[in-house]
């Protein structure tokens, strides 16, 4: 089976309501950026930054995934699939995706906010105590804080994610303004003539040679799973 490597942004999880970031309208519009995804801004006010996420993951409880998560998970039959996302919500796996490493973090996971990264503090919220409050402490009596990359922070799936794209057959990437590093990089590391397509109904930044289906998350994954199937199985 050919090696499928997806890179996936906020924009495959419009179409199920969530929020984008930068779009009009979009999370950042609404919240700076600063406050509630930024170290400092945990340390300024941590009330508020578990707020925002309780609401970020009250929200993804009330959606769904759409065809584009649900067309990838398709491919599988078809192609070995690995998903490197941006987004911190569960919509691939709700799909049921087998392969997805959450470059930024994941909302329905809370930490130790000592040490963020390790494994033995990190827990699953389930999905009838998604509540976080001040108070609540991680098994090293630290406060529980979001288990998300920040601005400011360092990527440690970086380099997992960058093994996957230097062996990819196939490269996609699907609604992602390619804006923020280290992920906007992971281009760079998929070998020459390896077929790269992109998907958003927007304008994105990327090298020529790059093949653009320019719609939306669902009618583009219809339009490229064809294409793929016709022409790489
Ligand atoms: P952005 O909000 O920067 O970009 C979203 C992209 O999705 C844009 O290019 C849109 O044109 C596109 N888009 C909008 N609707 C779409 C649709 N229906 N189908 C497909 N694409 C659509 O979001 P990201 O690039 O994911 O990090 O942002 C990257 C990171 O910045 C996020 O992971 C987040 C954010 O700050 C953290 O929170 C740490």
């Amino acid at each position: 089976m050919k090696k499928l490597v997806v890179l996936t942004g906020a924009g495959i999880s419009a179409e199920s309501g969530i929020s984008t970031f930068r779009d009009a309208g979009g999370l950042w519009e609404q919240y700076p950026v600063e406050d509630v995804a930024t170290p400092e801004g945990w340390y300024r006010n941590p009330a508020l930054v578990t707020q925002f996420y309780n609401e970020r993951r009250k929200q993804l409880l009330a959606v769904n995934p759409n065809y584009g998560h649900i067309a990838l998970k398709e491919l599988e039959e078809y192609f070995d699939v690995t998903i490197i996302t941006q987004n911190v919500d569960n919509l691939h796996e709700r799909a049921g995706s087998k392969r997805i490493v959450h470059l930024h973090g994941e909302l329905m996971k809370v930490c130790s906010s000592k040490e963020p990264n390790n494994e033995h503090y990190i827990q699953t919220l389930s999905s009838n105590n998604l509540e976080v409050k001040i108070g609540d402490m991680a098994k090293d009596g630290s406060q529980l804080r979001p288990f998300i990359v920040w601005f400011g922070e360092a990527v440690p799936k970086i380099e997992e994610a960058v093994n996957y794209c230097e062996q990819a057959d196939i490269f996609i990437i699907i609604g992602t303004s390619m804006n923020v590093y280290p992920a906007a990089g992971l281009i760079h590391y998929v070998p020459r003539n390896v077929p790269i397509f992109l998907i958003d109904p927007n304008q994105v930044l990327v090298p020529s040679t790059v093949k653009v289906i320019q719609k939306g998350a669902s009618e583009g994954m219809k339009e490229l799973k064809k294409l793929l199937i016709e022409e790489y199985v």
